[in-house]
């Protein structure tokens, strides 16, 4: 896939008609540097954390060693010992180096009042909070969603760590799009305290958003490892796109915004660089029919027809 590939399919900058679904096999950054300014209304990434490039970096040092497998000056023989890995602020490092060239390109494909969420946990918040409030200006913070769950194993030594932090940012911090009226409503903890209206009719959540993981055993699985629940993804293209906006993932893993969007009238361009991301994908978003970019699905992924498509 090369820049000029990536731009010169995507050429139909106006809101199309019908909702169309793009996904781009590879890496994320020559494939953004494709797309012209001002391209998407919404952007949602969910990167992962670490690159793998340097995870597992070993440290080494060499020993004078008779029985070495390296010779060195005036016929030495060395061995190589391992010292340990790299510590994880090293790691931390290198992840914000590959993720900082990419927030780069989010803004610059941000229309005027769109706005970018970057999906992240708790040990890396903070850091890509400073770096978005250089990229994007701290005025355009607008606020940190906490996607709390309560899954899984319970920590006995510390407070279970059962949350995700979602940064938002808009372009412009005084001209976005918030569909207010489109927020899904969720119960009162005290309907008690309410009119019985009040109580029917639900309030809008706050910026602690509850929501169950998905499903190990329900319909929404993928198998995908990473995958984030629709319930979540579903509520930040409702509120910050409207019907007809291109929305953008370029670490789309199983899809989930591609769902979210079609199936609220949205159009959406993924990317990913892993071909077991692309295999999920083509069997999971069959109904919108995408146009793959560098990745041909094999038939056998490609679901026939039914009549749950729209
Ligand atoms: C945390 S997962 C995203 C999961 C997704 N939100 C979902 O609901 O399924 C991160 C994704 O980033 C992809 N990725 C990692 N490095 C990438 C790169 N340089 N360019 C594009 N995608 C990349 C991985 O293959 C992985 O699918």
């Amino acid at each position: 896939m090369t820049p000029s590939g990536a731009a010169g399919t995507f050429n139909h900058m106006t809101a199309p008609a019908d909702p169309t679904l793009e996904i781009y096999f590879g890496d994320s950054l020559p494939i953004l540097r494709g797309f012209p300014d001002e391209a998407f209304d919404l952007i949602y990434i969910d990167p992962p954390f670490n690159t793998g490039k340097t995870q597992a970096r070993l440290q080494t040092r060499t020993v004078r060693d008779a029985n070495g497998d390296r010779t060195g000056f005036k016929g030495r023989r060395y061995r190589t010992v391992r010292v340990g890995t790299k510590a994880f602020a090293d790691n931390f490092d290198d992840f914000l180096g590959f993720i900082e060239p990419r927030l780069q390109e989010a803004r610059r494909l941000l229309k005027p009042n769109g706005s970018f969420f970057l999906h992240l946990d708790c040990r890396e918040v903070h850091y890509c909070k400073v770096l978005l409030d250089g990229v994007f200006g701290r005025e355009s913070f607008m606020n940190e969603i906490i996607w709390a769950y309560d899954y899984g194993a319970r920590s006995k030594t510390k407070w279970p760590t059962k949350h995700d932090n979602i940064l938002w940012y808009a372009k412009d911090p005084i001209n976005y799009t918030y569909r207010y009226d489109d927020i899904d409503r969720i119960p009162y903890l005290a309907p008690g305290l309410v009119t019985k209206e009040k109580a029917r009719r639900g309030k809008t959540p706050t910026d602690t958003w509850w929501h169950t993981i998905v499903s190990p055993t329900g319909k929404e699985k993928t198998g995908y490892p990473t995958q984030k629940p629709l319930g979540i993804i579903n509520r930040i293209v409702r509120v910050h796109s409207n019907p007809g906006d291109r929305i953008l993932d370029f670490f789309a893993g199983s899809g989930t915004i591609g769902e979210a969007a079609i199936r609220s009238g949205r159009s959406a361009v993924l990317i990913d660089s892993s071909a077991e991301a692309m295999r999920v994908m083509a069997e999971r978003l069959a109904f919108a029919r995408p146009v793959f970019h560098g990745y041909k699905p094999a038939p056998r992924d490609v679901p026939q027809p039914s009549p749950l498509w729209p």
